[in-house]
């Protein structure tokens, strides 16, 4: 979920409208806001997309001050009576809110067995909270503070008191949240992306803080009403960065951009005399690990399984790759001197961000890579990384996958040589033979529509399969088919479909294979030769120099370590345009959020 909020001179409608639509990413199954005037508060909600809102929204309301909400449902399911801002039931107060509370139910039966709640979400419980406090002669902002010291779980909160148009009350446990500062006006909102038309100096919130913000005044305090100081910072991000310009999707764009990201990161990795130019830091925890531990999510695993690979191939460094969201549970044994490597687009998630807790707290280290440093994951860590893809805006990540898998070679390769491996790889010079390679496919969309027209238009599942390296991307191709085509989607290392999975073969079921790896491709065409002897519709994706005269596409020849980067690129696109002929809404499938700030 996302949510916005103004305090300030001008129409704060239009304003939270705008920055919900660049917060729609976080959500969309319902959305809503608040505007509080002389004559009170007026919410408006609804089921659907922001532009259904829009709709909904009175014109001629007016009103300086406001907050708004986009929904990603977890307690109850997506409806009007769902959507954000709920209510208190004297309708003192409005509020939105972004996360889980873990003790709703126990709340409710302590504090609110007289109240009759309006809506099933959790969320409710804290305006009611508030409302009861403030009824039992508590002032709003202690109310406030009192209910939130009562909340177990995460939240992102803002809260507005009917009585007073003056002021907007906010408060963050887990859940990511800013305050934007500027003359006369400030701001609040989940992502600064969201804020940017008004201001790019923002302050962060910590756990368990809450903020009073006026036209004039942003106060931190504490639960305890102890006030804090905070700098400022400048959000380095361009408004440009996040439009879609002439493209008709987010998608394509940054399918598109991904050449540019990679020499990006080539020249910002790079020392003038053409080494790695690496924090000595970040490279003496590499040195001292006895093993790495990355812990990541969905396609920011993908990599990770990448991650591991060049890792291991290149600085000798034994690496285990774990889902962040059963880390806690299936922990495996930490050796001695682990560092912990969480990969992260967004460094909100929040499955990940429960593990870095947990591992900060056992004392280990942790070196985050991500796409947006400043972020909770970046904060935490002891180190970052930056993936420097710029904003990533499409649901379905591409040009995030492709950094992290850059970033991550060149931190093995700075780690082998700090280590004095010798090896005869320069990560700088291949990643340059990527980024060309990646133009001459993004430059094939003629041809990747076809290949999706033909297998993918009217299949109910299609398969992909691969050895080695090319087995991790099979699963991030698989991935990506599934979240934008809604078509079922699986990945498999080429020598296992056949122990089970070769049973849902079936007359023209689409089988897309991969062949870069040059000491799997006969094991891997014998695979295809399997699944095309029984009805199979196979679809041949190789490298050049390991082609056969059939193959569907050929790759450029790059190194065998940086394969995946430039495989993935006909996967996307496929996936891209399998999505349209199938009529599905690209940049934002049904269910899915970009940022999954709830565990
Ligand atoms: C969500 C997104 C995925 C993404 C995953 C991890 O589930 O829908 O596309 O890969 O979160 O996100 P992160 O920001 O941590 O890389």
């Amino acid at each position: 979920c996302g949510i916005v909020g103004y305090v300030g001179t001008e129409d704060a409608k239009e304003i939270l409208l705008r920055g919900l639509e660049k917060l729609e990413y976080r959500g969309y199954d319902s959305a809503g806001l608040a505007i509080v005037n002389e004559e009170g508060v007026h919410v408006y909600k609804e089921k659907g997309r922001i532009a259904t809102l829009r709709e909904v929204v009175d014109s001629s309301e007016d009103g300086q001050i406001g907050i708004g909400h986009t929904r990603w449902a977890t307690h109850g399911v997506p409806s009007q009576l769902n959507a954000h801002p709920h209510q208190s039931a004297n309708r003192r107060y409005t509020i939105v809110h972004n996360g889980v509370i873990e003790n709703y139910a126990q709340l409710q039966k302590e504090y609110l067995q007289d109240v009759a709640l309006a809506s099933d979400t959790d969320t409710e419980i804290i305006v009611q909270l508030v409302e009861r406090f403030a009824n039992e002669g508590l002032n709003t902002e202690a109310a406030f503070r009192k209910t939130l010291s009562l909340l177990k779980g995460s939240y992102a909160t803002a809260l507005l008191d009917n009585e007073d148009a003056e002021t907007i009350y906010v408060g963050k446990n887990k859940s990511p949240l800013l305050v934007g500062l500027a003359d006369g006006v400030n701001v609040v909102a989940s992502d600064a992306m969201a804020m940017l038309q008004v201001t790019n100096e923002f302050v962060e919130l910590m756990d368990k803080e809450i903020v009073v913000v006026t036209r004039e005044s942003v106060t931190i305090k504490d639960l305890d009403g102890t006030v804090t100081s905070r700098d400022s910072y400048i959000a380095e991000l361009d408004a440009s960065d996040i439009e879609k310009g002439t493209y008709p999707h987010y998608m394509l764009k940054e399918i598109d951009e991904q050449p540019y990201v990679i020499r990006n990161i080539i020249s910002k990795y790079k020392t003038e005399d053409e080494t790695i130019k690496l924090d000595e830091d970040i490279r003496q925890a590499m040195l001292g690990a006895d093993r790495i531990y990355i812990i990541a999510a969905g396609t920011s695993n993908h990599a990770g399984l990448v991650g591991k690979q060049l890792i291991e191939r290149i600085a000798n460094k034994p690496v285990e790759v774990h889902i962040a969201s059963e880390f806690l549970y299936n922990m495996p044994i930490v050796s001695e001197k682990p560092l912990f490597i969480f990969i992260s687009q967004s460094g909100e998630t929040a499955d990940s961000r429960g593990v870095l807790v947990n591992v900060k707290e056992m004392g280990h280290k942790a070196l985050t890579i991500t796409n947006v440093p400043g972020s909770t994951l970046s904060r935490e860590a002891d180190y970052t990384l930056h993936t420097y893809a710029g904003p990533e805006i499409a649901v379905a990540s591409t040009k995030a996958y492709t950094a992290q898998m850059a970033v991550l070679a060149i931190l093995a390769v700075d780690t082998a040589r700090a280590a004095g491996i010798d090896m005869n790889f320069d990560p700088l010079q291949e990643l340059a033979i990527v980024a060309n390679a990646m133009e001459v496919l993004t430059d094939q969309k003629e041809k990747m529509e076809q290949i999706a027209r033909d297998y993918l238009s009217v299949t109910r599942n299609c398969f992909f399969i691969g050895r080695a390296a090319d087995y991790f991307v099979c699963l991030e191709g698989a991935l990506k088919l599934k979240e934008i085509s809604y078509i079922q989607a699986e990945g498999f290392a080429g020598g296992e479909l056949k122990h089970g999975t070769i049973a849902l073969i079936e007359e023209g079921t689409p089988v897309i294979g991969l062949a870069t790896q040059e000491h799997v491709n006969l094991s891997i065409r014998g695979n295809m030769k399997e699944v095309v002897a029984r009805g199979a519709s196979p679809c041949m994706i190789s490298m050049e120099g390991l082609n056969d005269e059939d193959d569907q596409l050929v790759i450029p020849k790059v190194h065998e370590y940086l394969t995946p980067l430039v495989t993935v690129i006909p996967l996307q696109l496929l996936s891209y345009y399998a999505a349209l002929h199938r009529e599905c809404d690209v940049d934002k499938p049904r269910n899915l959020a970009k940022s999954v700030t709830v565990e």
